[in-house]
């Protein structure tokens, strides 16, 4: 199903982040799974720490949920303490795995050079990337937001550019709007929303960019879903904050499906 859409299917993904041992990772997946089942029109995920993966596998199997990993190391296996690689996400069952979020930019130091092997490496291994890109407010007040967006997208994508039919999902993440309560208006994120629907036409083909999922993220909640998803471009959100909450992220879901 993932990536053969012609129709974009909105697609939710939960960020859990360092948030929710093994035992809260399944009672709110387990809550979450029941309030989404009957939602029609929709795709959703959740990303949970790395310790939960399987345990959250186990929870939704039977359901439509997706399992994404956070981040993942280039490289199969090897001396990389404290890594992970993506042939560990698959077996632990994730589908999909979140690559260049701005914690892992800012606070970590992670580069277009780092992002584009992690790419690849779940490319290579057929997960799904949902690569993150975004300015920060600096860079939005000296009108760099173009520019910045377009060279993180066309950065993370050097290694897979040939790769033919790509399966990507992209999140527009305004550093500004993460955590802060702060979320960029529809029209906003649409404009932005829109030209990174341009830049992957030029850079992948026609085909890639009318399929790929541009999902919107930065303050997402279920008062907001509703007026940014109805934006033309806008195919979905990345979820932190209020994915934590199974009600929550549920209520997101269902103002996805319109
Ligand atoms: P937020 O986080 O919804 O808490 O702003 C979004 C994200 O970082 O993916």
């Amino acid at each position: 199903m993932w990536g053969s859409m012609s129709e974009r299917t909105p697609f939710i993904v939960g960020n859990w982040k360092m948030y929710k041992t093994v035992a809260e990772a399944r009672g709110a997946l387990t809550v979450f799974r029941d309030a989404v089942r009957n939602i029609d029109g929709v795709d959703c995920g959740v990303a949970p720490p790395f310790p939960a993966l399987e345990t959250c596998a186990a929870t939704i199997t039977g359901s439509d949920i997706a399992l994404a990993g956070q981040n993942l190391y280039p490289g199969d296996e090897g001396a990389f303490t404290g890594e992970v690689s993506a042939p560990m996400l698959k077996a632990a069952g994730a589908t999909h795995v979140i690559i260049g979020h701005s914690e892992r930019r800012h606070l970590f130091g992670e580069d277009d050079t780092l992002i584009a092997r992690k790419v690849k490496s779940a490319v290579d291994q057929n997960l799904i990337p949902i690569l993150c890109v975004g300015e920060t407010q600096e860079q939005r007040e000296a009108d760099e937001t173009a520019e910045v967006v377009t060279a993180q997208l066309g950065g993370g994508l050097t290694k897979v550019k040939s790769a033919g039919q790509l399966d990507l999902v992209v999140a527009y993440e305004p550093v500004w709007a993460i955590g802060t309560g702060l979320t960029a208006t529809p029209a906003q994120a649409q404009e932005v929303h829109g030209l990174i629907r341009d830049f992957l036409g030029d850079f992948l083909g026609a085909t890639s960019a009318q399929e790929t999922r541009i999902q919107y993220g930065g303050s997402v909640k279920p008062s907001n879903a509703a007026e940014l998803l109805a934006e033309r471009d806008i195919d979905g959100a990345l979820v932190g904050g209020a994915s934590l909450d199974p009600s929550s992220f549920a209520a997101i879901v269902e103002a996805a499906a319109g």
